[in-house]
Formats: C-alpha cells, structure tokens, sequence
C-alpha cells in the first residue's frame, strides 16, 4: 500500500504536505491538526516517540517540543532529505529522521514509549496492511495512537472541505472512500472496524474524539 505514495508526483505531495500546515491556506486540516497535537499533549510528554510517515517533519519537530527524543519514519527520499534539512536549520537537536518502512522498521522490541500516525494515514491502507502497522508499532512501543477518519455522510462531506482547501481540487466521494485525480484515496474506518482490527491484533483500543470527522484510537 505505500506503494500508492511512490506513485504520487513528488511536487504535488510536498506542495499539499506543505498548506496542510498552513492555516491560512487549509484551515480545516490546520485545526484537525492542533486538535491532534493538543490530544498528544494531554496523553505523554517526555517520552521516546515514534513518529510513522513523518513527511516533511512538521509533527515530529512539535512532539520533539515536549518530548525527549523523536524519531520519524519515512518511505519517501525527496521528503527525508527536506525534513533532515530543516532538523539542520532549525538546530533541533532531539530529532531524528530515517528512510524507514514503518511495517518493517527492524527496531528492538518496545525501543520506544510511544508511536504516532497522524493525519488519517492509517485510511490509505487496507486492512492487512492497517494489521500490519498495529503489530509492527506495538512491537516497537507500548502504545499506538493513529488519527481516522468515520464513515457518515457528514463527516465524509467536511472531510472533502478539507481536501478541497488542502489539494486546490475537487474530490470524489464513492462510498466511504474519497480520491481525486492527483493520488489522494483515503477510505473511512467506523470505530467498531478498527476494534475488529486491534482485537485481532491481539491488542485493546480507547477511542478520543479530534474534530468532528476525526477520531484518535489508542492501541495498547
Ligand atoms: C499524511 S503524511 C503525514 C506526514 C507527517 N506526519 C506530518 O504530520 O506532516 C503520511 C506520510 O507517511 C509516509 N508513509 C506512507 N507509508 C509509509 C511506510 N510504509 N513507511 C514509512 N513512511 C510511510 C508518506 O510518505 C507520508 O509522508
């Protein structure tokens, strides 16, 4: 499934990875994304983190703000390369990033305190691959809190607001997955799907709500 990643224009990704954090140009994903932070902050602080898909940086430089260490995973070159640069300008010294598959992150068993995937992620996956992301963090820290998006009708609407703000572009909706033309398709989980899933997993799960589409699940 991060194949899906590799796929996508390189610019296109940057660009949009880049306005999400930008609250003029999408405020909606720019407050889910507070909304995220301001849960992690009452959840850990001090703590080692993991950060899966790390992008450009922008959470794990946050988390690195009240936590001992961050290290962010990422799969793709071209983004790694931007966020060890800024790690390089912005002279954050607890930060690090690594061209790292998070499914297959060859880490010692619990090496961390905490592992996060943000921004929906775990929607772009399929439920073998979402299994293997449970499995593969939870070996590697004692608890899991990944971001995702539900299933209704109006969560699926505001979620395409997002999209559209986030991507400069109109999205599909087609049953509970929403695509557009540049690579985005993010699938909606309802809560009693991801419980199946952890429960599988061999693991238990806590639900928070981050907005009114988004939900944090925390896997232990
Ligand atoms: C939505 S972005 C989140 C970026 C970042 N966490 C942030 O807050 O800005 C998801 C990231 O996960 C990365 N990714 C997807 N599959 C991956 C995998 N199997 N291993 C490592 N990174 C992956 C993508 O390349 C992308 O940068």
């Amino acid at each position: 499934m991060r194949l899906e990643y590799e796929k996508m224009d390189i610019n296109v990704l940057i660009q949009t990875l880049e306005r999400a954090n930008d609250c003029n140009h999408a405020p909606i994903r720019c407050e889910m994304l507070l909304a995220e932070l301001n849960f992690f902050k009452t959840e850990f602080n001090n703590k080692n983190v993991l950060v899966a898909g790390s992008g450009l940086g922008d959470d794990s430089f946050k988390l690195a703000k009240f936590n001992k260490i961050v290290l962010g995973l990422e799969i793709v070159p071209q983004l790694l390369s931007i966020s060890k640069n800024l790690k390089i300008s912005q002279e954050v010294d607890n930060v690090l990033f690594t061209n790292t598959d998070f499914v297959e992150t060859k880490l010692p068993d619990k090496d961390f305190d905490v592992s996060v995937l943000n921004m929906g992620t775990m929607c772009n996956f399929n439920d073998t691959y979402k299994m293997r992301v449970i499995s593969e963090m939870l070996r590697v820290s004692d608890i899991l809190y990944f971001s995702f998006y539900l299933p209704d009708e109006n969560s699926l609407r505001s979620r395409a607001s997002m999209y559209r703000e986030e991507w400069l572009q109109e999205s599909k909706i087609e049953d509970v997955t929403i695509s557009n033309h540049s690579g985005l398709r993010s699938a909606s989980i309802s809560k009693q799907r991801v419980e199946e899933l952890v429960s599988m997993c061999g693991y238990k799960v806590d639900f928070y709500s981050i907005n009114s589409f988004t939900c944090m699940a925390k896997v232990y």
